[in-house]
């Protein structure tokens, strides 16, 4: 159990929810995080948005009946936390970008946070959200506002480009990384539905070159060219 010490929204339906406790999680990795007993059945999958000395945070986005309980949960109330789960991103080599769509754009700030130099892109649909604090990390962010943030982004300008979003924005990284000339090593971070979130049931199996694979545990990261969206 942690004890929630802030759950500030943040946007129409996105909340910010910083939980306690020492975790070291990796960038990229993600928790499945529940605030009820019994029901909605299943925890939900969140991915670490920043940590620090006094924990955990999550930026989510109400979708459903188990975020809506998150979002009316207040400092001082008790939220059951399972992880850091999931490979995370890699180390990256050369210049890098990180280009997140919607509330992808989740990992991406303890991402940028542990990085020399990262360019940041971040898109979104009707409202902009936490822009103070991806600018706060003196990267350069462009912002794309009823866009498509990934036309603003040059593959063969990068060596590392890390994508997260919804999965037309993934599908769309592929088919730009496979036209470009390959200098850069891009990957994607699956938004699979998940249930155990620790490889047990299935529910997040996602195609990839070699066979099947559960984003959860061999994931959520994976190379653009590996899997099937
Ligand atoms: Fe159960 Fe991935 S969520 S195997």
């Amino acid at each position: 159990m942690a004890t929630i010490i802030s759950n500030r929204r943040v946007a129409e339906g996105i909340y910010v929810m910083h939980a306690k406790g020492r975790f070291e999680a990796k960038a990229g990795q993600f928790f499945m995080v529940r605030g009820w007993e019994n029901y909605p059945l299943l925890s939900r999958p969140l991915s670490v948005y920043d940590q620090d000395e006094q924990g955990v945070k999550f930026l989510y986005k109400v979708a459903g009946e188990g975020t809506e309980r998150l979002a009316r949960m207040k400092a001082g109330d008790e939220v059951t936390l399972l992880g850091p789960l999931g490979n995370g991103f890699p180390a990256v080599h050369g210049r890098t970008a990180l280009v997140g769509g919607g509330i992808g754009i989740a990992p991406l700030y303890y991402t940028a946070r542990q990085l020399e130099q990262a360019d940041l892109y971040l898109g979104f649909s009707a409202e902009v959200y936490e822009e103070h604090e991806f600018r706060s990390l003196r990267h350069p962010v462009e912002i794309d506002l009823g866009g498509i943030v990934l036309d603003r982004v040059d593959f063969d300008a990068y060596d590392t480009i890390f994508v997260c979003g919804p999965e037309p924005m993934l599908r769309a990284a592929q088919m730009k990384s496979a036209m470009s000339s390959g200098r850069a090593n891009v990957y994607v971070s699956l938004e699979n539905r998940m249930a155990c979130g620790i490889g047990a049931c299935l529910v997040c199996s996602v195609g990839c070159e070699n066979g099947r694979k559960k984003a959860c545990s061999d994931g959520p990261v994976f190379r653009a060219e590996e899997v099937v969206l």
